[in-house]
C-alpha cells in the first residue's frame, strides 16, 4: 500500500489549516498568481473511487481494497461544493469541471450539476458545467445529466481495440459500452463531445489511425493526450511517452490536417481540422510542449483542498474554513491569497522538480484531484 500524502487533513489531526492572512480585504476579482495567470477554470473532483484501474491512473496493484479512500464524512457535501462555487464564480472563475475519480459514481450527482447550474457569473450569464467520464455509466445516466443543466461532457477512450482497451482499464471493460455511453450522450441532446485517449507508446499507439477514423464525421472530438508522471504510483517513463508531433504525423499522413486557432486563451489542447472537412482533433501535450504559462487552473479535492497545479503534492485545506463558520468573504479572500501566491509551472521544470519530488515528497493522486 502506498501512502497518499496530503498535507493538511484535520481529521487525522496532522495539522491545521495553511495560515491565511489575517489583514483580510475585500476579493479583488481577476487577481493573478506570480506569473500573471489569472483564475478562470476550476475542476471539483466529487469523488476519489473509481470502477476502472486505468494503468497509468490507478493500477491496480497500489489502488486495491486496502487503498485508504476517502471517508463518507471527509467529502464535500454538494451544499459546501455549491457554496465553494459561487464564491470562485465571483473571482472570475467561468468554468467548472467535475471530475473523479469516476464522477458519475458519486450518488446523485445530478443533483449537484441542477445546484451549480444555477449559479450566475458577475456578468449574468451561468457558469460553463462540464464533466470529465470514463463513459462506464452514461448510458444510465446521460438524460438525467442533460436534464440536470450539465453544458458538455468529455469521455475517455483508450482504444477501439477490446483487447487494447482492456488492457488499459485493467478491469476487462468492454469497448462496445463506451461507445453505447457516447451514442447516449447524442442522443440525449449534448453537442460538442470530445472524447480522450492518453497515448502509451508500446501499449495502445496502434490504436491512433483507428480512433481518428472511427470519431470523422461524428461531431466528437478527438484528443490525444501523452502520457503523464501524474502521481507518484503509475511508473511513468518518458521512454512510454509519444510526443504529440508524432500523432499529428501518423494522423496527417492518412488524412491531410491543417492547425486551427485556440478556442479561449489558455486551452490545453492544440487544435487540427482535417482538410477534408471531416472534423477537428486535438493534442494535450503536457510533457513535449508545455503549457503552464497560460495554466489558468485551481482543482479542488473530494474533500475540500485546493490545489494550484495537478503535480502538486500540497493543498490548501478549505473544508476546515467551510465548516468553522468563516464567511464567504473570508473564504474568498483566502482564496485569492493562496492564488496569488502561486508559481507552480511543473511541466516546464519536469526534470529538476522530478529529482526533487523525488527525494522529498510525494506528488497527489489524479484520482484524487480529478484530471
Ligand atoms: P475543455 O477545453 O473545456 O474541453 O477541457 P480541457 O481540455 O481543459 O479538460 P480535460 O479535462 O478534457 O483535459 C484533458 C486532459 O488534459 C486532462 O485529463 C489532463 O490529462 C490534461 N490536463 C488538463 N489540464 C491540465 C493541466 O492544467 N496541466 C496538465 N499538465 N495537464 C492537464
Ligand atoms: N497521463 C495523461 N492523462 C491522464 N489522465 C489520467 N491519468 C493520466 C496520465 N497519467 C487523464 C485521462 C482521463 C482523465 C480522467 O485523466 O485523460 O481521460
Ligand atoms: Fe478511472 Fe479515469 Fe483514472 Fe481511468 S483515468 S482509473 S477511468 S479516473
Ligand atoms: Fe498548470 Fe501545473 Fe499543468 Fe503546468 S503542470 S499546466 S501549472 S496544472
Amino acid at each position: 500500500m502506498v501512502e497518499r500524502v496530503i498535507p493538511i487533513r484535520i481529521d487525522e489531526g496532522k495539522g491545521l489549516a495553511p495560515v491565511m492572512p489575517s489583514s483580510l480585504t475585500a476579493p479583488t476579482s481577476r487577481s493573478v498568481d506570480l506569473r500573471g495567470r489569472p483564475l478562470r477554470d476550476l475542476r471539483i473532483s466529487v469523488t476519489d473511487r473509481c470502477n476502472f484501474r486505468c494503468t497509468y491512473c490507478m493500477p491496480k496493484e497500489v489502488f486495491d481494497q486496502d487503498y485508504p479512500y476517502l471517508s463518507q464524512s471527509a467529502l464535500l457535501s454538494f451544499e459546501e461544493m455549491t457554496r465553494l462555487t459561487v464564491i470562485f464564480a465571483s473571482l472570475g472563475v467561468e468554468k467548472i469541471r467535475l471530475t473523479g475519480g469516476e464522477p458519475l459514481l458519486r450518488k446523485n450527482v445530478e443533483t449537484l450539476i441542477a445546484m451549480l447550474a444555477e449559479i450566475k457569473k458577475p456578468d449574468g450569464n451561468p457558469l460553463e458545467l462540464t464533466l470529465t467520464t470514463n463513459g462506464s455509466l452514461l448510458r444510465k445516466k446521460a438524460a438525467q445529466l442533460k436534464a440536470a443543466g450539465l453544458h458538455r461532457l468529455t469521455i475517455s477512450l483508450d482504444g477501439l481495440n477490446d483487447a487494447v482497451f482492456k488492457k488499459m482499464n485493467d478491469v476487462d471493460f468492454p469497448v462496445s459500452d463506451v461507445l453505447d455511453g457516447i451514442t447516449a450522450a447524442q442522443e440525449a441532446g449534448f453537442e460538442s463531445i470530445k472524447v480522450n485517449m492518453v497515448v502509451k507508446k508500446g501499449t495502445n499507439d496502434q490504436e491512433i489511425i483507428a480512433m481518428a477514423s472511427h470519431f470523422r464525421n461524428t461531431g466528437v472530438t478527438l484528443r490525444f493526450i501523452e502520457f503523464m508522471d501524474v502521481g507518484s504510483s503509475n511508473g511513468w517513463d518518458m521512454k512510454e511517452v509519444l510526443p504529440s508531433k508524432e500523432v499529428i504525423e501518423r494522423i496527417h499522413a492518412m488524412y491531410p490536417l491543417e492547425p486551427i486557432e485556440a478556442n479561449y486563451a489558455g486551452e490545453v489542447a492544440q487544435r487540427w481540422r482535417y482538410v477534408d472537412g471531416a472534423g477537428e482533433i486535438g493534442v494535450i501535450s503536457s510533457v513535449t510542449q508545455t503549457f503552464c504559462h497560460e495554466c489558468s487552473r485551481a482543482r479542488i479535492s473530494t474533500d475540500g483542498q485546493l490545489y494550484l497545479c495537478l503535480f502538486a503534492s500540497q493543498g490548501y485545506d478549505f473544508k476546515t474554513m467551510l465548516r468553522s463558520g468563516s464567511s464567504d468573504l473570508e473564504i474568498a479572500n483566502a482564496i485569492m491569497s493562496t492564488w496569488s501566491m502561486r508559481n507552480d509551472n511543473y511541466s516546464e521544470i519536469r526534470g529538476q522538480a522530478t529529482a526533487e519530488l523525488g527525494r522529498s515528497a510525494h506528488k497527489v493522486e489524479m484520482s484524487y484531484i480529478g484530471g
